[in-house]
């Protein structure tokens, strides 16, 4: 055993390893994260660490696909939504499939795509912090095509002094609270008077209205799903037409869901889809029904997580423990992970980082050291837990993507 330092020597050499560990931080964060990257690449997926995020290759890329050959045929545009992903290569899958752009629920998720060279971002959430309106005109300095929604008359003049700080044109969206009374400015007059306001302030130049209903999104049962969003879209198709009667041009129309995607191109009024689930898919949306089925099944789950059962106990024979909490879901819904192979087990939450299952009548309980994958409640939290993404092509991991900017 070494001796023991004298107190002085020791908080010298404590304060040191400090400083070095401070300068080296992010260095050592990268090492680590390239070498379990490296490590799972070539893997199966039996070799993983639990909870692990996989996600389908085919599945995904499959998804994609079929959303954009039904933007096409509908002749309305895409704009993904990326808080789903966080993940700049799905970003690219999704562009080179068709889409315009992607849009971006933070800043951070705004400057991480176009870090990796993804264009046409839209900030459809509101911000309010002076330094985020300095980030954002940043931004707009590298990719002069990115965008932002606005619903307020401040936000408005806190983007154009940064705009004209840093000499650029910001393109704006004004936001519409259609229904879900959480961003947007009311349809109608007070929309038209935010236009109005954008058009008097430099380095602002207006594109058109933003439109999102997360109500109308999951209401389960397609026709209801249609007339809710039909009306809660009414009345930006009717401040678009206000807009175009003063004077202004604003061509774009966007927001939607995966949950209407087909209901709000066309006559819905929509310009332009935000979808963001459907690449992945989740309990969540499932449930909600689908156009001609009891189950939303136009897209398939792509994502899930994988997770070993690590106890068993004589106590309690009808369950089985694995080792996935709410660390490793999201936990912000009564729906819970289901087995991805569909078999007949119930989860329950079990704490931070356990889940219980039992099986239905007749069904088997999966043994311990079995690996099982789930489909996950809902996908964008459960997205936000982990740093990384296992691409799997069949059993096999092919890439392992970073999930960028989980904070701000
Ligand atoms: C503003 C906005 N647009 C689009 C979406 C995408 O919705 P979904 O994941 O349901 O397709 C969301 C999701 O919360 C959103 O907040």
């Amino acid at each position: 055993m070494p001796a023991p330092l004298p107190r002085r020597a020791f908080l010298a050499r404590t304060a040191a390893l400090a400083g070095a560990s401070l300068a080296t931080t992010s260095r050592t964060r990268a090492a680590a994260a390239s070498t379990a990257t490296d490590d799972a690449v070539g893997r199966h997926k039996s070799e993983l660490p639990t909870p692990a995020l996989l996600v389908d290759l085919d599945t995904l890329d499959a998804n994609i696909a079929k959303m954009a050959a039904h933007c096409r045929a509908a002749g309305c545009a895409h704009r993904p939504h990326a808080k789903t992903h966080k993940c700049p290569e799905i970003a690219r899958r999704q562009i080179a499939a068709g889409a315009s752009g992607v849009c971006c629920a933070t800043v951070g998720e705004a400057e991480a795509m176009v870090a990796a060279g993804v264009r046409g971002v839209l900030l459809t959430s509101p911000i309010f912090d002076p330094r985020k309106f300095a980030r954002m005109a940043a931004l707009v300095g590298r990719a002069p095509d990115t965008l932002l929604s606005l619903g307020h008359a401040l936000a408005a003049e806190r983007l154009s002094a940064e705009a004209k700080r840093r000499g650029v044109t910001v393109d704006v969206l004004i936001d519409l609270d259609v229904g879900d009374h959480r961003t947007g400015i009311t349809p109608g007059e007070p929309a038209l008077a935010l236009a109005r306001a954008i058009a008097r302030l430099p380095g602002l130049r207006l594109r058109g209205l933003q439109a999102y209903s997360g109500a109308a999104s999951h209401t389960a049962g397609f026709e209801k799903r249609r007339a809710f969003s039909r009306a809660a879209l009414a009345p930006a198709v009717e401040t678009r037409a206000l807009l175009r009667r003063a004077g202004f041009d604003a061509p774009l129309l966007s927001g939607g869901s995966t949950g209407t995607y087909n209901i709000d191109p066309g006559e819905g009024g929509l310009t332009e889809l935000q979808v963001g689930s459907y690449v992945f898919m989740d309990v969540n949306y499932r449930v909600i029904g689908g156009q001609a089925d009891a189950l939303y099944a136009d897209f398939a789950p792509s994502l899930s997580v994988l997770a070993t059962v690590v106890n068993t106990s004589p106590a309690k024979p009808e369950q089985v423990v694995i080792d996935a909490g709410t660390k490793a879901f999201s936990s912000d819904s009564q729906d819970k992970p289901e087995s991805k192979d569909g078999r007949a087990l119930t989860y329950r939450r079990f704490g931070d980082e356990f889940g219980a299952l039992t099986a239905a009548p007749g069904a088997a309980l999966p043994k311990i050291g079995d690996r099982l994958e789930f489909l996950v409640p809902h996908c964008d939290p459960t997205v936000n837990l982990y740093d990384r993404l296992h691409a799997m092509r069949g059993d096999k991991v092919e890439a392992v993507w970073p999930i960028m900017a989980r904070r701000g």
